[in-house]
């Protein structure tokens, strides 16, 4: 696919063209990556952070935000839950938080691995060569870190300066993949100012540095951030008729084109996405290209407390009722479970080159 034909299929809302589209990633999913499901499960380790991304409820200047960090016991209770529901990944997320130090979360990457086997996904944000170098070296898999956005104005715009300038997260990724990571990257659908052709380019740039792993969400605003108010109205404004929406269609169109031109990478159907559709958002991710799912581990009462953006699916249940759910839409949809780490067959492919 030519970076060409990508905004013509973002624009596409002919059914049976549709219909064509689902059915490609469809089958694109199956040839390349199989029916498993690969179950990751997310433990939201503190909501505490340093930087203020204009859309996100838990930035730093997102108002009334209640923080907490999470203990090293809590962090280990929700990874035994994971092997005791038989995942193959846990993925520890939290806020740019400098509490969490480069020597804690090594140690607890450590007692992770100790205990459990399973594979370790991070994603805590930009974090300096030394501390990336030492969570490798402790037994951490995978970073996970969005670009966001690849229309340089707009990326800097919704996020604040580091104290050297504009941060470049695509370099970051591929510093991380030398590190010794598999590395995820990922955008919203539908921030104020996202083009169709930003978008397009987006799904090109995950196919030209061949990710290992990307989530797609739909943007959903979050209240007092300043990308749900005059930031946001600006943008879009200025984008006008090229303005993405953030709704569950042109999600499901960005992550079917993406698992096409990304056959190998694995795509989660992503919970932002099953908050916009609390019936379907997550069986038609996995209908149309996703072939994971992050199911929530985090205990309640941190769970709560952790809105990047407001009504997240899942927000008051336990880690016990998310999984059966989720268990059952799988099996419901004629797939499975995956066992083991799931790691992306593209990962053995290149070791094999
Ligand atoms: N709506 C949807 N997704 C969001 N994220 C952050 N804020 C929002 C929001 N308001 C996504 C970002 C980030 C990931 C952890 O969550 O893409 O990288």
């Amino acid at each position: 696919m030519t970076p060409e034909e990508i905004p013509t299929w973002l624009l596409e809302d002919d059914p049976i063209r549709l219909e064509m589209l689902w059915r490609a990633a469809d089958l694109t999913r199956h040839l390349y990556v199989g029916d498993e499901v690969h179950l990751r499960g997310l433990i939201e380790v503190s909501n505490v952070c340093q930087r203020s991304c204009a859309y996100c409820g838990i930035a730093a200047c997102a108002p009334k935000v209640e923080r907490y960090r999470m203990t090293q016991e809590d962090i280990l209770e929700c990874a035994d839950k994971a092997l005791e529901y038989g995942f193959g990944t846990v993925v520890m997320q939290a806020g740019e938080d400098p509490g969490i130090t480069g020597e804690w979360m090594a140690d607890t990457i450590k007692k992770i691995k100790d205990r459990t086997g399973l594979a370790i996904t991070l994603s805590l944000g930009e974090r300096n060569e030394e501390d990336l170098q030492a969570w490798q070296a402790a037994g951490a898999d995978r970073y996970l870190l969005r670009f966001e956005t690849t229309d340089e104005d707009l990326y800097r715009r919704i996020h604040p300066n580091l104290p050297g300038g504009a941060s470049n997260r695509i370099q970051q990724l591929l510093r991380m993949r030398d590190i010794g990571f598999e590395i995820g990257t990922g955008v919203m659908v539908g921030i104020p100012g996202q083009t169709w052709q930003t978008l397009a380019n987006d799904i090109y740039t995950f196919q030209n540095y061949d990710m290992d792993m990307i989530g797609i969400g739909p943007y959903i605003p979050s209240p007092g951030t300043p990308l749900e108010g005059p930031l946001g109205e600006m943008l879009m404004v200025e984008a006008g008729t090229q303005q993405v929406p953030s709704d569950p269609l042109t999600t499901l169109k960005a992550l079917a084109l993406t698992r096409l031109v990304c056959p190998e990478t694995n795509i989660p159907s992503t919970t932002a996405l099953a908050t916009l559709d609390p019936s379907s958002g997550r069986a038609n991710g996995l209908s149309r290209g996703a072939n994971v799912i992050m199911p929530n581990l985090t205990q309640p009462k941190y769970r709560v407390l952790y809105q990047i953006y407001p009504g997240k699916a899942g927000l008051h249940e336990t880690a016990d009722i998310t999984t059966a759910k989720i268990r059952a839409q799988i099996e419901s949809l004629g797939r499975r479970v995956g066992q083991g780490p799931g790691t992306s067959p593209r990962i053995s492919h290149r070791s094999e080159a």
